[in-house]
């Protein structure tokens, strides 16, 4: 097939049209966004068709940088970003900090549906099913936006296949920074697929136990306090970690992942990776 006759004919009549806006390299468009707090948002984009990834992993996700003031030439900027949408879903989910002065995020903030974003289509990460070994009952432990590989994994059905109970502990200094998390189990909770895996009973396979440690709630303190005191397995009448039943992800803020890492191997489980399953493993949810 003869592809010349399918180019624009140029109209070198109309000199004064304007170019058409230059597509971003590796573009994908924004089909939603929403705002939870002044600090917290999520957005979804439409997915590559071929982009292959694993529930819980990560991309580098971004926008075009400022023009160089000498040469005028603009280069990505780009983050990693945990997809927060389980691999079966048509499209992808991002939950975003919004720092302030922050490179990119001061800018992320404002996108609108119909913006185009750059998503870099090479999935990575140790937040994966693949990096534990089997057991009984599965803890996503996160702080802040540390909560987005879980929801990737929380709508994963591999999840309620491979444990017998799913907890999920959701740590943030304010209220409104836990009502992405509270709308997501909600969500899974009315999904029809998923809440067949899950069950019934008392909230069936999956627990929820979200923490503050700023402003009044149902359950105030750090999760790692709570797991010293013993607090949150009276709570959840379950047994304090061991490394016969239980695996663990961890996300969060680098001192939260240090010190949580600590107490695991003092429950006896241990570091995991792709290439070396074992009982636990841990990402960090920023770089600080
Ligand atoms: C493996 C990995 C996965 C990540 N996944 C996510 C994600 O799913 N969602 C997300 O919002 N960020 C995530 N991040 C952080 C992200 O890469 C950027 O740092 C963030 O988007 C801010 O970018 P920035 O250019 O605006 O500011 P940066 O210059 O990157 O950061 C400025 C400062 O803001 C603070 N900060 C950055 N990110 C966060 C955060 N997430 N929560 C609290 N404080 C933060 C830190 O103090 C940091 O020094 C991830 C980081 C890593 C390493
Ligand atoms: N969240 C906000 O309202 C806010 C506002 C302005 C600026 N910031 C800045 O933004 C950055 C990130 O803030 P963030 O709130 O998203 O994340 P964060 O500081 O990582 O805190 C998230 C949650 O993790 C807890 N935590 C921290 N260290 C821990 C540890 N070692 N063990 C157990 N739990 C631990 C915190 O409890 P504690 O509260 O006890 O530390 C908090 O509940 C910080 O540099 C902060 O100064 C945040």
């Amino acid at each position: 097939m003869d592809m010349s006759e399918h180019r624009p004919v140029k109209d070198i009549d109309a000199p004064n049209i304007p170019k058409a806006t230059p597509t971003l390299p590796d573009a994908q468009t924004v089909t939603e966004v929403e705002h939870y707090t002044d600090r917290l948002f999520r957005f979804r984009c439409t997915r590559p068709p071929s982009l292959r990834f694993r529930s819980g992993e990560f991309v580098m996700i971004g926008l075009m940088g400022d023009p160089d003031p000498e040469t005028g030439k603009q280069k990505p900027l780009l983050r990693a970003y945990s997809i927060a949408s389980p691999s079966w879903d048509d499209e992808l989910e991002f939950y975003s900090i919004k720092v302030p002065d922050g490179a990119l995020t001061s800018r992320l903030q404002h996108i609108v549906p119909g913006d185009e974003i750059i998503l870099r289509p090479k999935p990575v990460g140790t937040l994966v099913h693949d990096a534990l070994i089997p057991g009984k009952r599965i803890w996503f432990f996160a702080t802040g936006t540390g909560i987005a590989p879980f929801a990737s994994l929380l709508r994963d059905p591999q999840t309620y296949a491979d444990y017998d109970e799913v907890i999920l502990t959701h740590t943030c200094r304010e209220l409104g920074e836990l009502t992405y998390g509270a709308k997501l189990v909600e969500d899974i909770r009315k999904d029809e697929l998923l809440a067949e895996l899950i069950g019934e009973g008392f909230a069936g396979k999956l627990r929820y136990y979200p923490t503050t440690t700023r402003e009044q709630s149902a359950k105030m303190g750090r999760i790692t306090d709570l797991m010293r005191s013993g607090e949150v397995f009276t709570d959840l009448g379950v047994a304090p970690l061991c490394p016969e039943s239980d695996r663990a992800m961890v996300c969060g803020n680098l001192a939260f992942n240090l010190e949580i890492k600590e107490m695991l191997e003092g429950y006896g489980l241990t570091e995991g990776a792709n290439s070396k399953p074992a009982e636990y493993v841990v990402e960090k949810a920023f770089l600080d």
